[in-house]
């Protein structure tokens, strides 16, 4: 087993029409300079090709994974929509598929919104097409189904028991999204143990190949194992308030805390690799965009200021995005029993969680890929650019 994830970087070396008629994809290089490839792999002039091609465009030796026709040809669409999953390979059969990125929401404080953008976030992904799972993580009291209506009769609980698997668990709304709901009651987050942990780690992951999008929203607080859930996850979005931002500030460097020390044991002593902790942060609840960039500047200062960033761990926290404070529109859309993005799409509170949205499946990639080039675009040209809604 191994996990890439796509480089667009390799995407624009090669021609979009050559990928499509010999139906494969570079990924990423691998630990020993070999390009991965996701190949259908149905004539065998097309790995003659590909070889052939990838030495004269990248100079690399590549190693070919064999994807489904169906897996292929929906993963071409999203690269042309600069959507890059991660891809799974499975040593036995050569074999290669994708996974959904999985976001865990946190914030150390409830109040903040956090439920209500794990909600409205997740309708926008399923808006731009994007197959997604809701988990509400926030045992003990399962706020999702209280803001939703929805009870299904089994919880997360059931998995924790042992008596179903995640998948059973799973149920999809009329929203188009999917939904594991959590249990209200005594159980929580805490009465878990580590090993338990990591088998619902091991069992999100591997149905997060059926998702394009995992959202897990987290109970409220900081506690080591809210933490620890968060650092699994692939990335991790804090959602704070102008209100509340020392914590939410305070919610970063906990997890940051607890990241070093998982890391420090991982790597040894004797590397000086730098390694970086990137959390996203949600302004929510502010009066004006502007209000909402003068925290996060606030809070990135701070960090500056207040953590060592001369060790080779850096915490970097990124700005995602604002959510205006409207009660009122928040109020009439859940009252109604429905949501934000079903009541009020076009309103300046829908718009900036789809600009959220958008920013986790595409920003995030090109900071950390530093890409966006006119190669790229080329390629999602020649596409004809897929309208998000055609994904899937
Ligand atoms: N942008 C906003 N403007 C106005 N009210 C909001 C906004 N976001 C959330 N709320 C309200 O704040 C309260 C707490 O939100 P919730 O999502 O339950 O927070 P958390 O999950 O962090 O505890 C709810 O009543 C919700 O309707
Ligand atoms: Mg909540």
């Amino acid at each position: 087993m191994g996990e890439f994830r796509l480089n667009p970087k390799y995407i624009q070396k090669f021609d979009a029409e050559d990928l499509k008629d010999h139906q494969f994809f570079p990924i990423n290089k691998n630990q020993d300079g070999k390009l991965i490839i996701a190949s259908v792999g149905k004539n065998k002039n097309d790995l003659e090709f590909i070889q052939s091609t990838s030495k004269l465009q990248t100079g690399l030796e590549v190693e070919v994974f064999q994807i489904e026709e169906k897996s292929f040809l929906r993963e071409y669409k999203l690269i042309g929509n600069g959507i890059y999953h991660r891809f799974i390979i499975i040593q036995r059969g050569r074999k290669i598929k994708p996974r959904g990125e999985i976001f865990a929401v946190i914030s150390n404080k409830g109040g903040v919104g956090k439920t209500t953008l794990s909600i409205e976030l997740s309708y926008q992904f399923r808006r731009m097409g994007l197959k997604t799972l809701l988990v509400d993580m926030d045992l003990g009291n399962a706020d999702i189904s209280n803001k939703l209506k929805e009870f299904p009769p089994n919880t997360l609980y059931d998995f924790f028991a042992k008596t179903h698997s995640l998948d059973e668990l799973t149920n999809k709304l009329e929203l188009g999204i999917y939904f594991i709901p959590g249990e209200s009651g005594e159980f929580k987050l805490a009465n878990m143990t580590w090993s338990q942990k990591q088998r619902f780690f091991r069992e999100i992951t591997k149905i997060s190949s059926s998702y394009d999008v995992v959202l897990l929203d987290l109970g409220a607080g900081i506690s080591r194992d809210v933490i620890d859930f968060a650092l699994l996850a692939d990335e991790s979005v804090i959602v704070t308030t102008p209100k509340d931002f020392i914590s939410g500030y305070a919610a970063g460097k906990a997890a940051f805390t607890r990241f070093v020390d998982i890391q420090a044991k991982k790597i040894g002593d004797d590397s000086d690799e730098e390694i970086i902790f990137s959390p996203w942060y949600v302004l929510n609840q502010v009066k004006n965009y502007q209000q909402g960039v003068e925290y996060f500047k606030t809070i990135k200062k701070t960090s500056n200021n207040h953590i060592n960033q001369q060790s080779q761990f850096k915490f970097v926290p990124e700005y995602l995005g604002s959510v205006l404070y409207d009660r009122e529109m928040i109020d009439s859309a859940y009252n109604s029993q429905k949501i934000l993005g079903t009541c009020y799409p076009n309103s300046e509170l829908g718009r900036s969680i789809l600009k959220i949205a958008s920013g986790l499946m595409h920003v995030k990639n090109e900071l950390k890929l530093q890409n966006k080039s006119s190669g790229l675009k080329r390629f999602a040209r020649i596409l004809g650019l897929a309208k998000p809604q055609e994904v899937i």
